[in-house]
């Protein structure tokens, strides 16, 4: 029926323009901190000043008389609440002021409601706490911290490591660190919410707005029903918005108090301890190869941190089980308690801090054999997933190996150390192989025709600036064979049907399939409308000869017999028709459990001055395969930015906690650096991929894949110009000198 290899049909692919960057661009998209309500009222937060004990006593009656003040809610007149719901990213994080305990820096310990938003943030200084300070900890390594072992479930081992160490010419091992890093979207998080008896609308920067409901509901024992979570545009996510955390329930909770709307905007500094961050990791990696060019044993430990009563998903040595066809792997992963915020899925888990130990010690074991690095990498090429023993639903890999290096000029590239130079710049070329594992969840959408021509799609979504109303809107003119021009594709409201999180790089996929099923099912019901029409040519057609194009259904067999939508519409009294559609994910896949992923290859060029020791990215090259590529603008933007987010990662990003109180010692844009235009070098991405054969849309994903493999490359480079084997992220000029 509707397939989307017919010829003569290119909305699909084609880089079309985003088709909410006028309202973008005009101030006409409205974001959460952007609503307002008549009789709202301003939230603000009293964090914590210490990292673990107690409260002593909370003293909130200075601020409760300040000028503005309605309401200040300590643990001591909170109600108790229970704990969100389990996710399919895992637990709700800890439902907030339920007792005395601070387990983290910044732990919100108050929320105060004013008038105004600078009443709020008034008063919120005036809430006097006496803590028990308890010794807290802080470090991965720290001997004291609870170690959770294997929590995902996810280690592994085959073959015989030991045996294939003894066999190998050549063993390089290496301990690799990776610092905390922050989502920082650059949209502060914000909530508004306004109760109705039980019902309440909700305002959320939220990656995942049915998330948001369904905890809601629970935590507030009212009825799904009568909650309506909006987010149509959200200022970023970066993961900062998969889960709902403290200050979500908070602000529904004063709303319910004062029986007020209530707006809640984190400061920038809440924003570090509040809404996630990206774990530290140490992780010991051990390769053994041989000269021929044989990897014959891995071995890689990583330990990540995790907050106190809390979980996170976040196994960095996994990448090493699936990565290469080598005989005898173990990997492991282990987590450390800690009195930290809560970390959370923050821009390629896992594997973007996995992959820079492996991809590293790839690179050093082909130095240490005398092999190109990229023939290593080719030479042990997994054709068939090395844990399931499948074949992957589709890998590319190969391919952006080769056409990323062509494009590159890799084989420009003089193998030995320091033997490119440019005046008094030496001059490095790294490289470095990139997987992340690909999952698709249940999603649902609708698809209506309306009488005027036009269709209006939608799935509760949201867009967090990856181009997913562009994306969409294409998909179903494609499928519904309209002008992009008569679609609009509509997200970011639970009252919408079901859609998963924009996370995971699952999104585009879930929609994709749920939307395609949608389409299908509307030309279904069309034909059910025309079956015994005798005024119509399609009367009795079967789908399986039916197609569609400009704005009509027509047979295959018979093009010239069929009639545009709106005649069908109009001759039948009917507004609109509608079909509903859902997706489930292909058979057994879930996170890391399936022989599916996004693949790519990094090229990277940079220049050191030695004396000075500054590093200067020249260029990225990123072959990619993410399946099919729905639009290949927004697709390469997604690219370019997760490239910017791994030179980031690589060079910029740490955050920086103070050893004796757990305090974020840069939560500002001041302080916490990361790249600025100067910075990002010329880059270029091409897509390898072709459409996967797991599912109908054949698209993968695209959004964890562009940062997986940047700092490995980099830091590959950085060797090849320097000799210099750098193991801790991120590489600071002292590392350089
Ligand atoms: Mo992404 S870290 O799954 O939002």
């Amino acid at each position: 029926m509707t397939t989307l290899e017919s010829p003569g049909r290119t909305v699909v692919g084609e880089g079309i323009e985003r088709v909410d960057a006028p309202l973008k661009v005009t101030g006409g998209a409205h974001y959460p901190n952007d609503f307002s309500y008549p009789g709202m009222v301003h939230a603000a937060l009293v964090g914590s000043t210490i990292a673990a004990g107690r409260i002593r006593s909370i003293d909130a009656s200075d601020a409760q008389s300040a000028p503005g003040v309605l309401t200040v809610i300590t643990h001591l007149t909170a109600p108790q609440l229970p704990r969100g719901p389990m996710t399919q990213l895992g637990s709700s994080p800890p439902a907030p002021m339920q007792d005395d305990r601070i387990l983290h820096y910044g732990q919100h310990i108050a929320i105060v409601v004013a008038d105004s938003a600078e009443q709020a943030r008034h008063a919120a200084s005036l809430v006097r706490v006496e803590y028990e300070p308890t010794e807290a900890l802080l470090d991965v390594e720290d001997p004291n911290a609870e170690i959770l072992d294997n929590p995902w479930g996810l280690d592994s081992e085959r073959g015989d490591v030991s045996a294939g160490f003894a066999e190998a010419d050549v063993v390089v091992e290496g301990r690799y660190t990776t610092p905390d890093n922050t989502n920082n979207p650059l949209g502060l998080m914000s909530t508004i919410a306004s109760w109705h008896g039980d019902s309440v609308t909700v305002h959320d920067s939220t990656q995942w707005p049915h998330n948001v409901r369904t905890t809601l509901a629970a935590v507030f024992g009212v009825p799904e029903s009568g909650i309506r979570v909006l987010a149509p545009f959200v200022g970023g996510g970066f993961g900062a918005g998969l889960r709902v955390w403290s200050h979500v329930i908070l602000t529904a909770l004063a709303a319910r108090e004062v029986r007020h709307p209530v707006k809640l905007v984190l400061t920038r500094p809440q924003m570090f301890t509040s809404v996630g961050h990206r774990p530290n990791s140490v992780q010991q990696i051990r390769i053994g190869a041989t000269r021929a060019g044989n990897l014959v044993a891995i071995e890689h430990h990583g330990i990540s941190s995790v907050a106190m009563e809390d979980d996170d998903f976040e196994p960095v040595s996994s990448c090493s089980a699936v990565s290469y066809a080598c005989p005898n792997v173990v990997t492991r992963d282990r987590q450390a308690r800690l009195n930290i915020p809560c970390p959370g899925s923050m821009r390629a888990p896992a594997e973007g801090q996995g992959n820079f130990a492996l991809e590293s010690a790839i690179d050093e074991a082909a130095h240490a054999i005398g092999m190109d690095p990229l023939e290593l990498r080719l030479r042990n090429y997994a054709e068939d997933h090395p844990l399931l023993g499948l074949p992957w639903s589709s890998k590319a890999l190969r391919d952006c190996y080769t056409q990323g290096a062509e494009r590159f000029g890799w084989s420009r590239r003089t193998p030995d150390i320091g033997s490119m130079r440019d005046g008094r710049w030496l001059v490095g070329y790294g490289m470095a192989g990139a997987s992340y594992p690909f999952y698709q969840a249940p999603c649902q959408a609708r698809a209506s025709l309306r009488r005027d021509g036009s269709a209006y799609v939608r799935s509760a979504a949201t867009d967090i600036g990856t181009g997913t109303y562009t994306v969409m809107t294409q998909f179903a003119a494609e499928l519904l064979g309209l002008e992009i021009s008569r679609v609009r594709f509509d997200l970011g409201d639970s009252d919408m049907p079901y859609a998963p999180q924009a996370g995971g790089s699952g999104l585009t996929s879930a929609l994709a399939n749920a939307i395609h099923t949608a389409c299908d099912n509307l030309v279904h019901e069309l034909l059910d409308i025309v079956r015994d029409d005798d005024k119509s040519p399609l009367r009795g057609a079967s789908a399986d000869d039916v197609t569609v194009g400009e704005g009509r259904l027509h047979r295959i067999s018979a093009p010239d017999q069929g009639e545009p939508y709106t005649d069908i519409l109009a001759r039948h009294g009917l507004e609109e028709v509608s079909a509903d559609g859902r997706s489930t994910p292909p058979d057994g896949q879930q996170i890391g459990m399936a022989p599916s992923g996004a693949f790519g290859a990094k090229f990277v060029e940079i220049r050191i001055d030695p004396g000075l020791g500054l590093l200067r990215v020249r260029r990225v090259v990123s072959a990619i395969d993410g399946g099919r590529i729905l639009n290949e603008k927004t697709a390469t933007s997604q690219i370019v930015g997760g490239t910017v987010g791994g030179i980031s990662q690589a060079m910029f990003e740490a955050t920086e906690t103070d050893e004796g109180t757990g305090r974020i010692a840069n939560p500002t844009f001041g302080d916490y650096l990361m790249p600025v235009n100067a910075d990002v070098p010329d880059m270029e991405v091409i897509f390898c991929g072709t459409p996967d054969r797991a599912t109908k849309a054949g698209t993968k994903g695209v959004g964890e894949i562009g940062l997986v493999g940047v700092a490995a490359a980099i830091g590959n480079a950085i060797h090849h110009a320097t000799g210099r084997r750098l193991r801790s992220l991120p590489f600071t000029i002292d590392q350089l000198l």
